[in-house]
């Protein structure tokens, strides 16, 4: 393989990254990971330190044993202390709750304390992993005790204020508002970095390569070569220890406004002029802008939800949903949703794109199939015609991009085979055990925010989403459960293909083949 040449992506500028919600599990499994990653990769400066938040009271020992055994737990090559700072440690605790104003002071004073000894600049980033309930308070007490410099990304003084604030980012229409009205009127929206983990995946950020560095595919990607489009977001995992969360928020809320709509905007979007901060993410608002707001009887037929039950999967016997922790008994909480959709612009008018994700699949595998129009004329009599004309580009877990088509078999006869050009990222070196927050952690230092959700965009998923809310609330599910763990959903979500003369491509070895 040829090497091309690269841009080479450099240390991040000083800081301090400020953690609410420390002691949690985000902190511990990705959080500290990825900043470990990142500093044995070269990308974070010597002047970095971190100040975790939360309402535990732990010593600055703990929380530094506690991030240590976190690194040699999730990473490769955790021998490298160096992050935990030699000399000077590198990591601070603060306890502290979150609705004190107090806590705020404090942490103004740790601030000035730890920018002296790690000379940071000024420069804090703080993240916010914690409950959403938590996000416009922590906003307000940051304001109040003059944490945040006005005048948007840039101090005066050339320092910066940003904040990284996780899903979800609201619930519907109305609260993301209402959110995004709170943060800013705490700070500007250059310094909000509203951020969804999958566009941290290599995958999903090499759609943009695929699409636009490449020439050939342009001139097809459009309703006069496209048949459908089809992003199936596949969890074999139940709900685990989340159940008190997940069963206020269900799969459409959980996956579908966020991750999913961000895979279909980069699947569907015009190409942008440049790679700068906003340019990407006006074409992307421009997707969500031309969704389709579907009227209820539409609504009936095109979406469809779905709740498992006991089931197997993996050879093991699992319960029903009702039957997880915290789980209510007569829970009317989807943990399937499949939707079709429709883009009203010259590109895509009259293309389809399904979208499923659930919980309790036969596997966990998200991918992306670009199905291309059949050839006009049949030359052979062949029923596999369907199945070729196929682009998959597999998000997780592998990483690859097939394409699919007719080749004649070798011998007399015209018989066909379907034979596939793959490409695996493994090809280009593994990343090792990269926890996929590395690159949006740097971009949030550097000032990127090509990868992060604007407050538009927020909205405008959640209105379009808001109408399918709205329905499934009116009308509770009489059918609950209505598939078995280890099925691939409810019967419904098939027969909303089969109507249009098409079916769901399950991904390859997990489950059917087609
Ligand atoms: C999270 C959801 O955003 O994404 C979880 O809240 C889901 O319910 C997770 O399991 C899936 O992410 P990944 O990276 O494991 O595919």
């Amino acid at each position: 393989m040829d090497s091309l040449p690269t841009v080479t992506v450099t240390a991040a500028p000083p800081c301090v990254m400020v953690i609410f919600g420390a002691s949690g599990d985000l902190t511990q499994r990705k959080l500290i990971p990825a900043l470990y990653n990142l500093h044995r990769n070269g990308f974070l400066p010597n002047e970095f330190a971190v100040i975790g938040v939360s309402g535990s009271s732990l010593s600055d020992e703990t929380f530094r044993e506690r991030a240590a055994a976190s690194i040699s737990r999730h990473c490769e090559d955790c021998a490298d202390v160096g992050f935990l700072g030699t000399a000077t440690p590198r990591l601070h605790y603060l306890a502290g709750r979150t609705e004190d104003s107090a806590t705020y002071q404090r942490l103004k004073e740790r601030l000035e304390q730890v920018h002296a000894s790690h000379g940071t600049r000024g420069n804090v980033l703080v993240y916010l992993a914690v409950p959403p309930d938590q996000f416009a308070p922590i906003a307000r007490g940051l304001q109040g005790a003059g944490l945040i410099a006005p005048g948007g990304d840039r101090a005066p003084d050339g320092s910066w204020f940003r904040m990284v604030v996780e899903k979800p980012f609201g619930r519907d229409l109305a609260s993301a508002r209402a959110l995004n009205g709170e943060l800013l009127a705490c700070m500007d929206e250059s310094q909000i970095y509203r951020i969804d983990h999958y566009l941290g995946k290599e995958t999903v950020q090499n759609l943009l390569s695929f699409r636009f560095l490449n020439g050939i595919f342009e001139p097809i990607w459009n309703r006069n070569y496209v048949d459908h489009v089809q992003v199936t977001v596949a969890e074999s995992l139940g709900v685990e220890n989340r159940g008190r969360y997940y069963d206020t928020q269900g799969a459409l809320r959980d996956i579908v406004q966020n991750h999913v709509f961000q895979v279909l905007c980069l699947i569907a979007m015009e190409p942008p002029s440049s790679l700068g901060n906003e340019e990407v993410r006006n074409e992307k608002v421009k997707v969500l802008r031309a969704m389709r707001r579907p009227q209820e009887e539409a609504l009936l037929r095109d979406a469809v939800r779905g709740q498992y039950s006991a089931g197997m999967l993996g050879g093991e016997t699992v319960a029903g949903y009702r039957d997880e922790a915290h789980v209510a008994p007569g829970s009317a909480t989807e943990t399937f949703a499949a939707l079709k959709l429709h883009i009203d612009n010259w590109r895509w008018a009259d293309v389809p794109f399904y979208v499923r994700t659930g919980k309790r699949l036969p596997a966990r595998n998200t991918q992306i199939v670009i199905q291309f129009r059949r050839a006009p004329l049949a030359l052979l009599p062949t029923e596999t015609m369907q199945h070729a004309n196929r682009l998959t580009i597999q998000v997780q877990p592998q990483e690859r991009i097939q394409l699919r088509f007719q080749a004649k078999r070798p011998g007399p006869g015209n018989h066909l085979a379907q034979v596939e050009m793959a490409f695996s990222y493994d090809d280009l070196g593994s990343d090792g055990r990269a926890t996929g927050y590395e690159t949006l952690i740097h971009d949030c230092m550097v000032g990127n925010r090509m990868l992060f959700l604007r407050a538009d965009m927020v909205e405008e998923s959640w209105d379009v989403l808001t109408p399918v809310i709205d329905l499934w609330q009116a009308l509770p599910p009489r059918d609950f459960p209505n598939y078995a763990a280890g099925s691939w959903g409810p019967e419904a979500a098939a027969q909303m293909l089969i109507r249009d003369g098409r079916h769901w491509i399950d991904p390859e070895g997990a489950g059917a083949v087609t």
